[in-house]
């Protein structure tokens, strides 16, 4: 198939590239290259063997969409593009909502336009909102706790809608739990602008000597070691999570309306078990130091992965020490990321 990615030169959007590449697909990227480099495209290509292109579009940009959309003529598109730090979006919710929901419709105009309309969503566990029955299951009350939350939640919204009006829509909603992991080929990777507001990279800047040491929000949950709990998802796993969605969804015997489908392992480990499987993994110690609670972590969250285990044939085969080890062969290779290597 002829597919185009939205924020393809992110850190999932790459990877879920290079799956689709393996696949036989012909991909065209679109990406502003906000959060994001065009030496990770060069590297999807250089693993893939082919060439990607690149449209320098931001989706909030209407009539530089739709030309897109008119050029690339796409038989699905794949959505990534989008703002996801939480703390950022209560400073900034205009923008949040504009890029996010925003750029959606406009995409949703230009596929309707120009005949495609099969999308796979880039959804996240964070529209289960502060749920506390564990497993989440896609059944599970939705909400959200901040404006990034909100939407994610409103734009898998706009897509039921859209779905129901035209049965020609075929949509996916993948609620992401949390990506980590890197390419084995240690080429590409997650790089992240700043200061990392995630665990993962956060400890493997640590690790790598950017940075002195971990903190960690809170030891006072009630969980196994006191420490919140969470579902970490290989990226490449997650990625051929989007590959088997795709699947599922196009072509004429393809699933019509719009499914969600969470993208997890159905296991949860803690911070502390995060930081010794890093260690383990890089031989590095990872220094820590206990700070209070960060505002709005819930002490846990993972998912059951069942439905897109029956429904769409996918499982998530990769461990919490491959997803390390991955991190870690793209960390000490690319220590200041994309930037100087
Ligand atoms: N943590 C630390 N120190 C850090 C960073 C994180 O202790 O420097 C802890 C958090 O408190 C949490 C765990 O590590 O217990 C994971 O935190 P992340 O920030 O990596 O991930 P979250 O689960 O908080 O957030 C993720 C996504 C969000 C999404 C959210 C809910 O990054 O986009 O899941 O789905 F909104």
């Amino acid at each position: 198939m002829q597919i185009l990615v939205t924020g393809g030169a992110g850190y999932i959007g790459s990877h879920t590239v290079v799956e689709l590449l393996a696949q036989g697909h012909e991909v065209v990227v679109l990406d502003d290259l906000s959060n994001a480099s065009a030496e990770a495209l060069r590297r999807v290509g250089e693993i893939a063997g082919r060439e990607v292109e690149l449209l320098e579009v931001d989706v909030t940009d209407e009539a530089a969409v739709l030309a897109a959309l008119e050029g690339a003529r796409p038989e699905a598109v794949v959505h990534f593009a989008a703002l996801k730090a939480v703390g950022e979006s209560v400073e900034q919710p205009e923008r949040y909502y504009r890029t996010n929901v925003g750029g959606t419709l406009n995409l949703v105009r230009a596929m309707d336009a120009v005949g495609c309309r099969t999308l796979v969503f880039s959804s996240s566990a964070t529209v289960y909102g502060a749920a506390t029955q564990m497993p989440l299951t896609e059944d599970s009350p939705l909400g959200a706790t901040n404006p990034y939350g909100w939407t994610k939640f409103m734009t898998e919204q706009v897509l039921r809608d859209v779905a129901a009006s035209d049965e020609r829509w075929s949509v996916a909603l993948l609620r992401y739990f949390n990506p980590v992991g890197a390419h084995p080929s240690g080429r590409i990777g997650e790089d992240p602008r700043g200061v990392p507001n995630n665990l993962v990279p956060f400890i493997a800047q640590v690790a790598v000597g950017r940075r002195e040491q971990l903190t960690v929000f809170g030891d006072d949950f009630d969980t196994p070691d006191g420490t919140g709990v969470r579902d970490y998802i290989h990226v490449v796993d997650l990625a051929e999570g989007h590959v088997a969605a795709l699947a599922k969804i196009s072509g004429p015997d393809g699933v019509r309306g719009a499914h969600a489908w969470n993208l997890g392992t159905g296991t949860g480990s803690s911070v502390r078990q995060v930081v010794a499987a890093f260690e383990r993994a890089s031989g590095r110690e990872v220094p820590v130091r206990v700070a209070p609670r960060r505002a709005g972590d819930v002490a846990t969250s993972y998912a059951d992965p069942a439905r897109a285990r029956d429904e769409l044939g996918w499982t998530a085969r990769r461990g919490l020490d491959e997803m390390c080890e991955d991190t870690w062969r793209w960390q000490s290779g690319n220590p200041q990321g994309y930037a100087t290597s």
